[in-house]
């Protein structure tokens, strides 16, 4: 991990004589991975795409890869970049929010979701990229049917929605019961498609990315993905899922992406003495002490009462407690600006 991140430092500098920008203004390193025989493989996106600019790229990254950096070998995919005036530029004003949780099952999905939908009702234009591999839920938690989306003139995936709010899912490209192999490069790809080639509302100005559960490989080179993610760790009461909370938290800080703070969720059944905990009580604060950071919400025990989303309405508790984690967050965010 610690080697990808350092491979971006040093390549970023690299200039691209199509425009005379670095790699890192050109936001072009759009995948790293180093496999288990150390060999770098990459992804650069560059706007012109003809030998001679390739050659110059390809000698100065081979010079940085292997004799600076010491790595036994280097493949490198270029990739067309968009015009300058695509979102690309756009991208930079867009803030993602990464929702992790280590644990399954703990209610990622529909903090996401719910975090979208009151981002937007506060009226902060949102998106949301369900990155998650393995079981994603969002297109059914946000009413919204699973069919391939089609592409504009320029190529770009043109986004669903609902609530008013954006999304884009790994359900919409992988085939029902499809093997996970999508590994390295070709999962890197798919997902690069999600953070760069996405035609989003203009005004887009937050995307909420649901990443996968898990602290391992997967779930981290997702995140590695993202250009700049602040992060949300959701747990639940109990310490089955504090502890690996805790371990996504440490994940995110290794990444270097700031945490914004902890969202306790199924944290009691509203009673009128307050909140009956029956999953048990303190895992958020556990997670939120252990990461040097704060619990936003405790998100109580409810169902919509509307069986076909999984999104809140405001006449529903729920509803009004996701409004004031986007509140908050909105409020953390303008602090840290
Ligand atoms: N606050 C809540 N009150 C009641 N039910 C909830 C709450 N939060 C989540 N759930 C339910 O718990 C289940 C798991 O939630 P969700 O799919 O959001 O979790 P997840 O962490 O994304 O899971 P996965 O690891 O499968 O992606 C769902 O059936 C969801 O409706
Ligand atoms: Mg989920």
């Amino acid at each position: 991990m610690k080697d990808t991140l350092s491979i971006k430092d040093h390549l970023g500098v690299i200039v691209d004589p199509s425009n005379n920008q670095t790699l890192l203004e050109n936001q072009a390193i759009r995948y790293i991975n180093v496999d288990e025989d150390n060999v770098v493989q990459l992804i650069i996106g560059v706007y012109k795409l003809d030998d001679t600019v390739k050659k110059t790229l390809n000698r100065a990254i081979a010079k940085v890869i292997k004799l600076d950096l010491g790595f036994q070998g280097l493949k490198i995919e270029f990739e067309p970049l968009k015009k300058a005036t695509s979102v690309l530029n756009e991208a930079k004003n867009i803030v993602y929010i990464g929702v992790a949780s280590g644990k399954g099952g703990v209610g990622k999905s529909t903090v996401a979701v719910n975090l979208a939908v009151a981002l937007t009702r506060l009226g902060k234009r949102t998106a949301i990229i369900d990155a998650d591999i393995y079981g994603s839920s969002v297109p059914q938690l946000m009413n919204v049917a699973v069919e391939t989306p089609s592409a504009d003139e320029e190529e770009k995936i043109i986004p669903f929605k609902n609530y008013d709010v954006e999304l884009i899912s790994t359900a919409f490209f992988l085939q029902p019961d499809q093997p996970i192999m999508w590994r390295g490069p070709m999962l890197g790809k798919m997902l690069n498609h999600f953070f760069y080639d996405v035609a989003w509302h203009k005004d887009t100005e937050f995307i909420v990315v649901d990443l996968p559960p898990g602290t391992g490989d997967v779930a981290m080179d997702i995140q590695k993905l993202i250009p700049q993610c602040h992060m949300l760790i959701i747990t639940t009461p109990h310490h089955s899922a504090s502890n690996v909370a805790v371990k996504a938290g440490f994940g995110a800080k290794q990444l270097e992406h700031p945490i914004l703070g902890v969202v306790e969720n199924l944290a009691g059944i509203p009673t009128p003495n307050g909140l009956n905990p029956i999953f048990g009580e303190g895992g958020g604060e556990t997670v939120a002490n252990k990461l040097e950071t704060n619990v936003l919400s405790q998100i109580p025990i409810e169902l919509p009462s509307d069986p076909n989303t999984g999104v809140y309405d405001m006449n529903e508790s729920n509803g009004v407690a996701f409004l004031g984690l986007a509140n908050k967050l909105l409020k953390i965010l303008k602090d840290k600006a």
